[in-house]
């Protein structure tokens, strides 16, 4: 391979907000022209904490559709289902006895994961680290797009290659943390202070990218302002400011741009404005993510393929591995 590997995987929770999509996967768009990028729905991360099969397998697929339609080129790039591929599950055991117990102890999203699902402190929560160590090392991935949230995971990893490589030799490639530069943060509605999350208990303060029309343009007209009134950016207008950002992100318009566009102008024009052209811009994700899960057979053919092209990456690496410990 002459291009860098990037891999990216993102839990199946069935939801991706306005924020995912200019924050991250608007930003993997781009980066299929540059990388050989991998893009997996984790579905075995999934299972750590309780799930409903049925809602699983759905919201699986939900993701996967959500993934192509926000233009993810099966073409370009290997867009897969974890569960697809064995041998993330294979490595991961392997990792798992060059993983220490220590380590693991110290991550923090163990710790946090733990306390919110006490009931169900299981050992799949605890080794989660090397199922992602698996994940990104089984394709000699030398970049992986994160949010802070997951630098730890990385640090990680490379410890765990570091490890390895040491006993054995060069066998993994050692990844970074990729931070892109110009990631948009898309605030909550309600508390703009506070970034949009579909974790947020409040459904009027995120964007879901399957929104109707209608639902998007009722959130936008509800989103905390300010008694100003003036349409322009300042730091003691964090909700406008948020609106305005996003009005530029979905129209490709610089924010001065916005401010000029509604100078002189209030509220009541700018809020529906900002909806509408949100609308306009997930309309055509949104209707051929619905394009794509009501046609089964094809959607069916893509995941198949893309598990096909990962798993020929990831069988490369495994046999390495394989052969060092071993096997
Ligand atoms: P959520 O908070 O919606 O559950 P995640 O924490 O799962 O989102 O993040 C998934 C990806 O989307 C990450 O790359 C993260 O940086 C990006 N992302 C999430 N929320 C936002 C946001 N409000 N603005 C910009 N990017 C975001
Ligand atoms: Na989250």
């Amino acid at each position: 391979h002459e291009k860098k590997i990037i891999f990216s995987a993102t839990q199946p929770s069935g939801k991706i907000t306005l924020g995912n999509y200019l924050g991250a996967l608007r930003n993997w768009v781009s980066l299929q022209e540059d990388y050989h990028a991998l893009y997996c729905v984790a579905d075995e991360h999934a299972i750590t904490v309780r799930q409903d099969p049925a809602a699983l397998r759905r919201q699986t697929l939900e993701l996967y559709a959500q993934f192509i339609a926000c233009g993810l080129d099966p073409e370009k790039s290997t867009i897969f289902i974890q569960s697809h591929v064995p041998q993330h599950a294979e490595l991961a055991w392997t990792l798992n006895c060059y993983t220490m117990y220590g380590e693991l102890s110290r991550m923090t999203q163990f710790k946090d994961k733990s306390a919110a699902h006490a009931d169900n402190v299981n050992a799949g929560l605890f080794t989660y680290p090397s199922l992602m160590a698996a994940d990104i090392l089984l394709y000699q991935t030398d970049l992986v797009p994160v949010g802070e949230d997951q630098r730890q995971h990385v640090e990680l990893t490379r410890n765990i290659a570091q490890r390895f490589n040491g006993i054995y030799g060069e066998v993994f490639t050692m990844p970074e943390a990729y931070i892109p530069k110009v990631a948009a943060r898309v605030m909550s509605l309600s508390e703009p202070d506070k970034k949009m999350s579909k974790s947020s208990t409040n459904e009027n303060s995120y964007i879901l990218v399957m929104d109707p029309p209608e639902v998007i343009l009722r959130k936008f007209k509800r989103a905390v302002t300010d008694s100003e009134g003036g349409v322009y950016r300042s730091p003691d207008k964090p909700g406008v400011s948020n609106l305005i950002e996003i009005y530029a992100a979905v129209t490709g318009k610089s924010p001065e741009a916005v401010e000029q566009e509604f100078s002189g102008q209030g509220y009541g024009a700018f809020k529906p404005a900002v909806g509408e052209a949100v609308v306009e811009a997930l309309r055509p994700i949104r209707e051929e993510t619905q394009r794509l899960l009501a046609d089964k057979a094809y959607l069916e053919s893509l995941y198949r393929q893309g598990a096909e092209k990962a798993a020929a990456m990831a069988n490369r690496t495994l046999r390495k591995v394989h052969k060092k410990v071993g096997f």
